[in-house]
């Protein structure tokens, strides 16, 4: 059941520290600052490519980022794309990012690269599902079942479980750092969950006529993702950029009356070249939420803040959309959608 909430994505959402403590769970040596999982050091790929669908594919886009970081050369391609133009893949893994495991355009991707003679993993929630069952391996995200068609627990676990997947195969200097930032997660999400003013700004933006979200780095897959969820469950029209394209056309899009949701982590090069960005759209009259841990000056541009702790750009990701799962939820919830069946929309799509 619903365990008392009024749906199951509200559910999923408050599950999240748990399904991240689930996902972290004897595979974190943090005495030691180290991952360790058994299979995944032998694997030392020369390169990565993730193929995914949906949320999947923007946890992929984070995937991808994350073994860059470690200088291994990474894409995340849309699954039901690289089968068309099957990239060269060498001595890469293939690595396929889906919850359900069950994703026909997924499997196929993977297929594609398994006749190829591709090493191939599933990073997947299903035990025993198609993707872990046809894949040499599989990296299990362990957020327990998700019911709600809109993914929001899984894709936090995925982000997790990516995080470790990319410590557990690379070696990065900033391992003790991003560990110490996996350990405080579950608890930084709670607070988020117990403190969040999301529901505040749902009520001042439930009738605008688009919602835009912005970021970079690696809370680029978190502004595609916010819109995503927005879309998916409130019908309404939404968006995500790279922060940086905005003025490469869909800044003309901007008005009064569409809000512009930005991440901002830290104080550097990153945080700088998007407050720029901002003030671009508070120039324009457009809201602008910031979703920021303070440390740039974004808060003085901003309509509303949702407030993130200081931690490493990585977990950010995850608590930034935490706060945004939360806004469309309530957006949906005061415009009366159905929320965990959205029209149109299955849990798993099983045709091509
Ligand atoms: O089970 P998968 O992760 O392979 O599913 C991929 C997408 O269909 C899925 O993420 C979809 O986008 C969700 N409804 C998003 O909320």
């Amino acid at each position: 059941g619903k365990s008392g909430y009024d749906h199951f994505m509200l559910k999923e959402i408050h599950e999240q520290p748990r399904a991240l403590r689930q996902c972290l769970r004897g595979r974190v040596d943090e005495m030691a600052g180290t991952v360790d999982i058994e299979d995944l050091a032998d694997l030392s790929p020369s390169g990565v490519q993730f193929v995914a669908c949906g949320t999947s594919y923007h946890a992929a886009l984070y995937g991808a980022q994350l073994f860059r970081d470690a200088g291994i050369p990474a894409q995340a391609f849309l699954a039901s794309e690289y089968a068309t133009a099957v990239p060269p893949i060498g001595e890469a893994l293939v690595v396929g990012v889906t919850q359900s495991g069950e994703t026909a355009d997924t499997l196929s991707a993977l297929r594609a690269a398994r006749k190829r003679g591709a090493r191939t993993m599933a990073v997947t929630n299903v035990v025993g599902s198609t993707a872990a069952r046809e894949c040499d391996h599989a990296f299990y995200i362990r957020a327990g079942p998700e019911i709600g068609v809109a993914a929001t627990k899984t894709f936090s676990s995925q982000l997790t479980a990516l995080n470790l997947l990319a410590l557990g195969m690379t070696n990065t200097q900033e391992a003790r750092e991003v560990i110490t930032a996996l350990r405080e997660l579950p608890g930084n999400v709670q607070r988020i969950l117990d403190e969040s003013n999301a529901e505040e700004v749902a009520e001042t933006y439930e009738h605008s006529d688009a919602y835009f979200f912005i970021g970079r780095g690696y809370q680029f897959p978190v502004a595609l993702e916010g819109a995503l969820k927005m879309k998916e469950i409130t019908y309404k029209h939404a968006e995500g950029f790279a922060s940086g394209e905005l003025k490469h056309g869909p800044l003309a899009l901007v008005t009064q009356n569409t809000p512009v949701f930005a991440v901002v982590t830290g104080d550097g090069e990153q945080a700088r070249k998007t407050l720029g960005n901002v003030k671009e759209v508070e120039a324009r009259d457009a809201p602008v939420v910031a979703i920021t841990d303070g440390q740039s000056e974004v808060e003085r541009y901003a309509d509303h803040v949702l407030e993130l702790p200081e931690t490493h750009p990585r977990a950010a990701a995850v608590l930034a959309n935490t706060h945004l799962q939360l806004v469309s939820y309530h957006v949906a919830s005061l415009l009366g959608r159905n929320i965990d069946k959205p029209r149109n929309l299955a849990k798993s799509v099983t045709v091509e």
